[in-house]
């Protein structure tokens, strides 16, 4: 039978079942796994807590790239402690200063048709050679490297055809801003957008990966394109061919969707604030004064990108009005960037070189200033994400964000070039990307890394393990939320935030923070509590602190219109049980100090189907588990630890 790309893919993974019905559960094995520093202190504590002695999959690799920033001892302790995990289990890392995670991955270990798992909400970026890779929760990650198959609800796919050709000026960040203006931040659920057509035949890697990675905010399980003659000379280029095979959706395939882009009618676009599905283009956004720009991070920061923001800037200068950095995504980007003169025009212009991290992008350094206009070349646009919930944050290319840093006010490339901006055209990715792999760290053989002892500085603090949920739950409402809350809401970004992740005692007080700084005490004094939420609750990052630090202050369940899927999947391994509304106007009934009731709580939660008593308000109301049988065993068992620690004892028994 034929098939599509991803159903290729998906089908050389598959566990169990035999068949791959959109909407089921299925199992897959995995073949690569990739964490990030502020996220993966948990990760790497729940597979100490299993008891292996190595990671079970092809490629473990730990990226030591967000938080750069030693502003005191906690992130030295964390990156120490990650180091000596990674060597003690088996695990590659890439040290501080190789660059950010997604496009070093991409670039040394990716390979067309592997299945990776990252801790991390734009592990999709692979997608653009022809490699399936899902974001998951910490947790996940640490599941999938004991070998365990991963679950997963087996996605629809869109067939997105893309004809023409980006004009200059645009960017392949145009292709993802209309996506997600057709689409919208809950489009994607449950689907794979899978690129094709001449458009996308003609789209570099260095293309590909924006529009592979910003899939995620989209909601979608991931992106992906064709492993063909690009994927080939981008391997070529990282002098790595024989991992290279081609790989192609087969002629008449089915798909269960599809759309169509045309490339060529495509103008500079802008996602405006506080959502990235706010778009419109860029020449209808008032021509307000920008405070900050920001080139780079993972979604926009290849070497074309950097490449053709410096040509815009050649022989002009930042706006006295604007600070402007730039902070590019990898090492060997950077080293070719230099050798071929486009840094100097930068530094020229009077852009502030970064360094080689994720920085801006997750507010490590650069917040804008109170009511700022930030305009950035990344792919979150929350408010609070840049660090300032005062601030504004607009999305466009790296074209347009030169040119406004040169303006002041918003401006396309054209704007600034004129008919020059056809010179555009003529930057395409190196033949041949230096190489130099002297930061990545190799796995130890075994035997020798049994003998490594793990570094634990006072940030690293055990992980915390819920209780199994017990069959009454009686417990006051301690947040009503609004719609499309983000994981930056419920745990805030920034450099200090971050590195406190490691350690959930001191990390909880701050939950929900920048939202409402109440919270935690509020949270804490009920003992034991709800949070009622809108639609799309928890999307964006993968972050699971959103759901540790919840758990830690009590929550016992959320109930809300809608959840996003990786947080959906962070509540359920960290014992907090997913509800939702079965008639969501339920939720303007309900109040903040509310008491609800549920009785016989694991009976019911069986039925997928429970009736909640709101004692304050005096109605009830029926809320649904959407839940699959192996989500609904993990949660009643008091989360993923729990349920992993006993499917390894079962294994073991039985071989
Ligand atoms: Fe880093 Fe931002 Fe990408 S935090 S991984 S540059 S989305």
């Amino acid at each position: 039978m034929s098939m599509n790309l991803t159903k290729k893919i998906l089908k050389v993974h598959l566990a169990k079942p035999s068949e791959m019905i959109p909407g089921e559960e299925i199992f897959l094995k995995v073949d690569q796994t990739l964490t990030h520093d502020i996220n993966a202190v948990m990760t790497y504590l729940a597979f100490e807590a299993v008891g292996l002695d190595r990671t079970q999959v092809e490629t473990s690799v730990s990226y030591l790239d967000h938080n750069l920033l030693y502003l005191d001892n906690k992130t030295p302790d964390d990156h120490i402690y990650l180091q000596s995990v990674a060597r003690r289990y088996g695990v590659y890392v890439s040290r501080p200063g190789n660059g950010i995670c997604h496009a070093v991955h991409v670039a040394r270990f990716g390979a067309p048709g592997k299945l990776s798992m990252g801790g991390d909400s734009h592990t999709p970026h692979g997608g653009a050679i022809g490699m399936l890779c899902i974001g998951v929760g910490g947790m996940d990650v640490a599941t999938a490297m004991t070998g365990v198959p991963m679950r997963l609800k087996m996605p629809k796919v869109v067939k997105v055809t893309l004809t023409g050709r980006l004009q200059p000026g645009c960017n392949a960040k145009e292709v993802i801003l209309e996506m997600l203006r057709r689409v919208g931040i809950k489009g994607g659920l449950g689907k794979v957008f899978e690129y094709t057509g001449p458009g996308a035949a003609a789209l570099s890697v260095g293309e590909r990966v924006t529009i592979a990675n910003m899939g995620a905010e989209m909601g979608a399980t991931t992106s992906i394109f064709p492993a063909d003659e690009q994927v080939r000379r981008f391997m070529k280029a990282q002098h790595r061919e024989e991992d290279y095979k081609e790989l192609l959706p087969d002629e008449g395939c089915e798909y269960d969707e599809e759309m169509e882009i045309d490339l060529s009618r495509l103008e500079p676009l802008c996602a405006c604030p506080h959502q990235p599905d706010n778009v419109i283009p860029l020449k209808d956004v008032e021509k307000k004064k920008v405070q900050q720009v920001f080139i780079g991070s993972c979604t926009n920061a290849s070497y074309s990108d950097i490449a053709k923001a410096a040509l815009v800037f050649r022989g002009r200068h930042v706006n006295e009005n604007v600070s402007c950095t730039c902070g590019i995504s990898s090492k060997q980007i950077y080293i070719q960037l230099m050798r071929d003169g486009y840094l100097e025009m930068l530094l020229n212009a009077g852009v502030r070189l970064l360094e080689l991290a994720c920085g801006p992008c997750c507010a490590i350094g650069q917040s804008p200033a109170t009511d700022g206009i930030a305009v950035r070349t990344s792919n979150r646009n929350f408010k609070g994400r840049a660090g300032n919930p005062t601030a504004q944050i607009y999305l466009v290319n790296p074209e347009s964000a030169a040119a406004t840093a040169i303006m002041g006010t918003f401006a396309s490339a054209r704007d600034v070039m004129g008919d020059e901006v056809e010179k555009l055209a003529s930057v395409h990715e190196p033949e041949e990307y230096p190489i130099d792999d002297s930061m990545i760290m190799e796995p130890l053989p075994e035997e020798e890394a049994k003998q490594v002892e793990i570094v634990r500085g006072p940030n690293i603090q055990p992980l915390p393990v819920p209780e199994a949920p017990s069959d009454y739950l009686k417990a006051q409402v301690s947040l009503k939320a609004g719609d499309n809350v983000s994981t930056d809401d419920i745990t805030p970004a920034s450099a200090e935030f971050s590195s406190m992740r490691s350690n959930i005692p001191l990390m909880s007080q701050y939950c929900y923070h920048r939202y409402d700084p109440e919270f935690a005490a509020r949270a804490r004094s009920m003992g034991k509590s709800f949070i009622i939420g809108g639609e799309n609750y928890g999307q964006g990052s993968s972050r699971e602190h959103a759901a540790i630090n919840p758990m830690y202050l009590g929550v016992k369940a959320v109930i809300a219109k809608s959840i996003a899927r990786i947080h959906k999947g962070n509540l359920i391994n960290h014992g907090i049980i997913p509800m939702v509304f079965e008639n969501p106007a339920d939720y303007d009934r309900m109040n903040m100090g509310d008491e609800l009731d549920i009785r016989d709580l694991l009976e019911q939660m069986k039925t997928r189907e429970l009736e909640v008593t709101d004692l304050t308000g005096g109605f009830s109301f029926r809320v649904r588990l959407e839940l699959s049988d192996s989500e609904l065993e993990v949660v009643s068992s008091g989360g993923q630890l729990r349920y992993l620690k006993k499917q390894l004892e079962e294994q073991k028994k039985n071989s």
